[in-house]
């Protein structure tokens, strides 16, 4: 099938399957940049209600900067990777102090800050601004490997730019709703142990699947 009708048949499924989640409630950055540093390393379920209990005690970049790290530490206790916290912490105390209180609209002074990566960068600026950037994390190497039958080893450094440039080469102006998309289709169809391809969007564009090969992709070579 047609690579032009690949992001249509997603973002449409995404439309009518897209599960609720408070940080989707809203187009304020610092709530976005807050729910994609949390959703970094812990699952969506846990996330809920620590993103709900942070955002009612520091519902803004001024109250969560002027509020000493050692407070701000006990509404991250039991999500674990502490340096997530300080870095963000940090990064919005310079928000504050450097950048008039606003996350800023620009994918590369947002990347010069603390704790923001690739990653972080392309979901914040696409969800909040849509700026056309790829926010590719492990759901999205699966997705892609699968979809291309494509075996390069994820634990490749040059895996990244690799699956970045095979995002943007279907990046359509919805640029937010697209990254979400495929964050969603691997996490609930497009599965590492039990996909569900019956139920998959986009199975007609998926070569693995074509070729009973969905189960041996995405290659990991090293742990
Ligand atoms: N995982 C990482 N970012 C996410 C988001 N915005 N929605 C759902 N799951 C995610």
């Amino acid at each position: 099938k047609h690579k032009a009708t690949f992001s249509k048949d997603l973002l449409k499924w995404f439309e009518h399957n897209k599960r609720q989640m408070p940080w989707r409630e809203t187009k304020d950055p610092y709530k976005i940049w807050l729910s994609e540093v949390m959703l970094q390393q812990t699952q969506v379920n846990t996330v809920r209600a620590y993103y709900t209990r942070f955002i009612e005690r520091f519902p803004s970049v001024d109250i969560l900067a002027e509020t000493p790290i050692d407070e701000v530490a006990k509404y991250w206790e039991g999500l674990g990777y502490y340096s997530r916290i300080r870095n963000f912490h940090q990064a919005i105390r310079d928000v504050k102090d450097n950048y008039n209180s606003e996350v800023p609209n620009d994918p590369s002074t947002f990347l010069s800050l603390k704790g923001v990566g690739p990653y972080t960068q392309g979901a914040v600026m696409s969800i909040a601004f849509n700026h056309p950037l790829p926010a590719v994390d492990g759901n999205v190497y699966r997705v892609f490997a699968r979809l291309d039958n494509d075996h390069f080893d994820i634990s490749n450094s040059k895996a990244r730019r690799h699956f970045e440039s095979k995002v943007m080469e279907v990046m359509p102006e919805t640029a937010g709703d697209f990254n979400e998309a495929l964050m969603e289709l691997g996490a609930t169809v497009c599965t590492p142990k039990t996909p569900l391809c019956m139920l998959c969007p986009v199975q007609s564009h998926c070569e693995a699947f074509e070729e009973g090969n969905v189960l041996n992709l995405p290659v990991k070579l090293k742990k």
